[in-house]
């Protein structure tokens, strides 16, 4: 399905912030993972040069926040000389992680080098759940241990927490926790169902008695933590009457950038077809941010009339174009989320029947297996 041809538009204004996607390796095995199923090899990834010109180029571009992600980027050998470089580049350096390949040394230098800010990822707030849902034995112990050695360094940390049907029942601990290992802020984000998350739907589909649970455990936390610890909640969007304000409106305010290069206007865009997502070898990242991959859904010229004449147009933007393909096939339509959406059953339907049944287990999230040489 192609995006529509639009008629020429005028520059639209910098972004604030890029997410740089280094690798797609990880030990960790999160089945909510939102990378693509597709993974990049580690052949494929940018260089260390690359990166930090394409850094220079944010910077010049208008890009303040660089937010270091994955995979895991402590996957990258290089990754202190790239924190080096963002922030030669003038940028703002937040670094996602889950921890695993991190060390009290490297972290020293990583904070030498000028990092700003950790935000840890949390699978669990217990070994044997952690481990479980990321599928890498040990992991939770080594992370509590990453923490104090970031606490002890006084390094900015948020902690990070993926929730769905395993581990929401455990909100007031994971609050519990984020504060008991000196993080400043807390950001619950309900899994997002794209990637590989969007395979593992059926296995973390939360229950609405969850959803109404984690509702009243976020007001309480607030006013139990207020002052200490700041919390953020990202309700399952599934369970709304409207849809999240995707990247607060496609090509408005950030880009992404995969392990190879691609510029994408959010994480899970390659799953829209016929975009022409351009790879920063080719291109400047300023053509980037006015080519036709970011144009294809910008503004509100191009929506559906349900979205151009709903008084919540300048809110919403007509929601996430790869949840309108992922339920209703079409990256153009109305978020199914929407209440006035005409696929809004097809999403009832498929909550109640993945609420109901059992979940499934895990297709945990996996690299793809070295190619075979078949010559000979
Ligand atoms: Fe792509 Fe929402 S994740 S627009």
């Amino acid at each position: 399905m192609n995006a529509p041809s639009r008629p020429a538009r005028p520059p639209q204004a910098p972004p604030i912030a890029m997410l740089a996607e280094l690798t797609h390796r990880c030990p960790l095995a999160c089945p909510y993972c939102s990378n693509p199923l597709q993974l990049t090899r580690r052949e494929a990834e940018l260089s260390t040069e690359t990166w930090a010109r394409v850094f220079r180029e944010a910077a010049g571009l208008g890009v303040l926040q660089l937010h270091l992600s994955g995979g895991e980027p402590a996957s990258r050998p290089d990754l202190v000389a790239l924190v080096r470089a963002a922030r030669e580049a003038g940028l703002y350096t937040n670094l996602i992680t889950s921890g695993i390949g991190l060390t009290p040394a490297r972290l020293a230098e990583l904070d030498a080098a000028g990092l700003d800010h950790i935000q840890l990822s949390l699978q669990g707030v217990r070994a044997d759940v952690a481990d479980h849902i990321g599928g890498y034995q040990g992991g939770f112990a080594r992370k509590m241990l990453l923490a104090d050695a970031i606490r002890e360094l006084g390094l900015p940390l948020t902690i990070n927490a993926v929730m769905h049907r395993h581990n929401l029942d455990d909100l007031p601990e994971s609050f519990a926790l984020a504060a008991k290992l000196g993080a400043r802020r807390i950001e619950v984000a309900c899994v997002q169902f794209q990637g590989w998350a969007l395979k593992n739907r059926a296995a973390l589909q939360p229950t609405r008695e969850q959803v109404e649970m984690a509702k009243a455990e976020v007001s309480k936390a607030r006013a139990e933590y207020a002052g200490t610890l700041a919390i953020d909640f990202v309700p399952p969007d599934y369970f709304a009457d409207f849809p999240k304000a995707c990247m607060n409106g496609w090509g408005s305010t950030g880009l992404n950038i995969n392990p190879e290069g691609k510029v994408l206007p959010c994480h899970a865009a390659e799953i829209i077809p016929g975009l022409d997502f351009w790879n920063v070898a080719g291109h400047s990242l300023a053509e980037i941010w006015q080519g036709p991959a970011f144009n294809a859904y910008r503004g509100t010229d191009w929506l559906p009339d349900l979205c151009r004449s709903c008084e919540r147009v300048g809110i919403d933007y007509g929601g996430c174009r790869c949840q309108a393909m992922a339920i209703a096939g079409d990256p153009g339509a109305t978020d199914p989320v929407c209440r006035k959406s005409p696929h809004r059953a097809k999403l009832d339907a498929l909550i109640l029947a993945e609420t109901a049944a059992e979940a499934p287990d895990f297709d945990y999230r996996r690299m793809p297996k070295p190619e075979r040489d078949t010559a000979g």
